[in-house]
């Protein structure tokens, strides 16, 4: 029996290793995004449950209307969500303190991603899911 046998270097092994991990293979958007929003650590600041925590909670705040520090108002669309995690600092959620640092070449795109297909399906109300 011939075999082959592929040598890597354990850096490239431990990289395959933890894209694997961080890749939601085999999972929905949905469910990638449940994960992260535990292994990224969002749940220490931002409940689900309707209660507020450091941040706001992420249950039915898509497609909803929300007032920003500076007295003007946004709708929670996947553009807002993205631009919260990428930069935190530029609409601050009125009654929030500007806590949350940036998640900028921590979360790949594909993770932003999952994270607000999360937050969609936390929105009871479905005709306010599409956008
Ligand atoms: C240290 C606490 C903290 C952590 C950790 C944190 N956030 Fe936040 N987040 C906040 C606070 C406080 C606000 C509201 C103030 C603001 O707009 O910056 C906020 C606002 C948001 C908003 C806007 C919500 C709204 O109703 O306007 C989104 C979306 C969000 N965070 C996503 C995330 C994601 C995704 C993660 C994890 C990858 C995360 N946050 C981790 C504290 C945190």
């Amino acid at each position: 029996m011939i075999g082959k046998v592929k040598v890597v270097s354990q850096e490239d092994f431990d990289k395959w290793a933890e894209d694997l991990a961080f890749s939601g293979e085999g999972m929905t958007l949905e469910e990638f995004g449940a994960k992260l929003y535990v292994s990224k650590a969002c749940v220490t600041c931002h409940k689900v449950d309707g209660s507020n925590s450091t941040g706001p909670p992420w249950n039915n705040i898509f497609g909803k209307e929300e007032m920003l520090s500076d007295g003007t108002t946004i709708i929670v669309d996947e553009n807002y969500i993205r631009e919260s995690i990428l930069h935190p600092m530029t609409k601050i959620t009125a009654g929030y303190q500007p806590v949350m640092s940036t998640f900028q070449g921590i979360l790949k795109d594909k993770q932003i991603d999952a994270l607000i297909a999360y937050i969609k399906s936390l929105q009871e109300d479905e005709s306010l899911r599409n956008e």
